[in-house]
């Protein structure tokens, strides 16, 4: 599907995940209408779509020009009938498979009959969602990342009735929104990048637990060793280049110590349990009191700015 051929991208969801789509559309030129319950929740996307901007445009990647058109290109309503004449619907509501479901249900007798359908969820299935759907062809999942206007993350999740044409097409307009786009080819349980995510956070809970090291040096290790690579070639490259018989006999004596738990770990039960949820409370695995929350959140995002940079500046990133 070209860029040019998109007439009008349609968004449900005027939240952290809704906006930020909104605002990628709107800058490659897509007219999007965004729809949520209430004003007040229209009014909340609006002001995050500017701040968005805002922080681009310090950053040097977006011109001031460009945000008056972003602005102008997404409209918001709080009726689903706006979605009457686009040409794809991206679903960023709450996670809840029968308020989605009902969402689908309705959406499904206002669209056009060859619109395109793809939820955002983080995790719930893809098959169960579109279980009830007239057209299962033309459904996918299409898992942006937090925060969508940076990570350039999408994972496409195809449903077991999902139509080749439909994972194409919105393959190619991934890659026109400047997007990296990649192909779940089954619904599985936190698709690619949260299985990957979730394992090395396992084992990281995991070395703690062994006293093998503390928060720190895990971390550490991550940023400085493994995570170095990783923005250059992923797990599997890595092996290549590492040579697979190396990997092989690695494997072969490791992976018996590696954390095969079933179960959120002792450590993070505790964390749970004492409220120390991270950031949000001030304290999780580091402190965050005296304006180290906003700091840390700071810093974060300077250097994911300084990542998508680079990426912009070499075109696609691979
Ligand atoms: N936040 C993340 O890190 C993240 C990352 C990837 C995917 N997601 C997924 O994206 C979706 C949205 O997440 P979010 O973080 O933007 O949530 P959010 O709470 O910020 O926004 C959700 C919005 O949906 C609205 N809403 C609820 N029910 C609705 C309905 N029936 N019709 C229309 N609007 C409705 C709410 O009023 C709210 O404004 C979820 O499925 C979530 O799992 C979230």
């Amino acid at each position: 599907m070209k860029i040019q051929d998109v007439k009008k991208i349609g968004i449900a969801g005027a939240g952290t995940m809704g906006s930020g789509i909104a605002q990628v559309f709107a800058a490659k030129g897509c007219k999007v209408v965004v729809t949520d319950l209430g004003e007040s929740d229209l009014e909340k996307s609006r002001r995050l779509v500017k701040l968005f901007n805002a922080n681009l445009v310090e950053e040097g990647l977006l011109t001031e020009d460009a945000t008056k058109n972003i602005v102008d290109n997404i409209s918001y309503s709080t009726d689903k009938k706006v979605f009457s004449d686009a040409d794809l619907i991206i679903e960023a509501i709450i996670e809840k498979m029968e308020v989605k479901q009902a969402f689908w249900a309705e959406v499904e007798l206002i669209a056009r009959n060859d619109a395109f359908f793809a939820t955002n969820t983080s995790g719930l299935s893809i098959n169960e969602m579109c279980s009830k759907m007239q057209n299962k062809k033309r459904f996918i999942g299409m898992h942006f990342w937090n925060p969508p206007h940076i990570i350039p993350l999408v994972e496409l999740i195809r449903a077991d009735g999902t139509a080749d044409e439909t994972v194409d097409d919105l393959k190619e307009l991934m890659y026109a929104i400047n997007k990296e786009p990649v192909v779940v080819r089954k619904d599985a349980p936190g698709f690619i990048g949260n299985r990957l995510q979730f394992a090395v956070f396992r084992e990281a809970l995991h070395i703690m637990e062994e006293g093998i090291a503390g928060v720190d040096d895990v971390d550490r290790a991550m940023r400085y060793g493994p995570g170095f690579r990783y923005p250059v070639i992923g797990p599997l490259q890595t092996a290549d280049l590492g040579g697979l018989d190396t990997f092989y006999y690695i494997s072969s004596y490791l992976f018996a110590s590696l954390s095969d738990m079933k179960e959120p770990s002792v450590t993070l039960k505790n964390l749970m349990e004492t409220q120390q949820l991270g950031v949000k409370t001030k304290s999780g695995f580091y402190d965050y009191s005296n304006g180290k929350d906003e700091e840390t959140i700071r810093r974060r995002d300077k250097m994911f700015f300084k990542m998508l940079k680079h990426i912009h500046s070499n075109g696609k990133n691979s």
